[in-house]
């Protein structure tokens, strides 16, 4: 297994794997953005045979009024095969990461539904994301979503 940076080789593999895994799917163009835009925030897992097997696509929040500038989760998912070995861990650390040290981000955000209790052991108990606020009705088939945040410290 290894976590690397992505590149705009991987984007379909990242899109097969975003499909297989959630509802929440996107264009092409929306990928693109986001590697064009923070090449330095998207990574993927793979496998021996350099298949893609995970990946957290990732960017930056600059213009959001009110709000210093913040990193936000797009989209992590793993395939079903590879889950509970630490990967999804990985590479949230390695995206956070790089939101603070590259680009001085003050905190990441992101949206999970209130029923994906493997996401939310991720984020509430491994990583230590906080509950924000319920944002109702957020995902097309009405689901709840919890819109976290983990705050990185300053002195690091
Ligand atoms: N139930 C309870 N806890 C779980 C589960 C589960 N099904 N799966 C993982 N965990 C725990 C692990 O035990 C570990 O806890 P620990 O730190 O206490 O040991 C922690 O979560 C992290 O585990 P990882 O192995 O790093 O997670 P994994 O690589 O299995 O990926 C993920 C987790 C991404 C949620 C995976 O289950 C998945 O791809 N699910 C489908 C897609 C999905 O829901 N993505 C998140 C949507 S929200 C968003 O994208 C912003």
């Amino acid at each position: 297994m290894n976590i690397r940076n992505a590149t705009i080789d991987d984007l379909l593999s990242i899109q097969h794997c975003n499909l297989t895994n959630l509802p929440e799917n996107y264009q092409m163009k929306y990928y693109l953005y986001h590697a064009l835009s923070w090449p330095q925030l998207t990574y993927v897992a793979e496998d021996h045979k350099g298949r893609i097997v995970g990946y957290v696509l990732a960017k930056l929040e600059e213009e959001q009024e009110k709000e210093p500038l913040h990193g936000h989760i797009t989209s992590v998912s793993v395939m079903r095969k590879y889950r509970r070995l630490g990967l999804a861990e990985k590479l949230m650390a390695q995206s956070q990461r790089a939101m603070h040290e590259v680009f001085q981000a003050k905190y990441v955000s992101l949206h999970v539904r209130v029923s994906n209790k493997a996401a939310l052991h991720l984020y509430k108990d491994t990583l230590h994301y906080e509950i924000m606020e319920i944002e109702k009705k957020y995902y097309a088939d009405g689901e709840d979503a919890y819109s976290m945040k983990l705050f990185f410290d300053p002195s690091a």
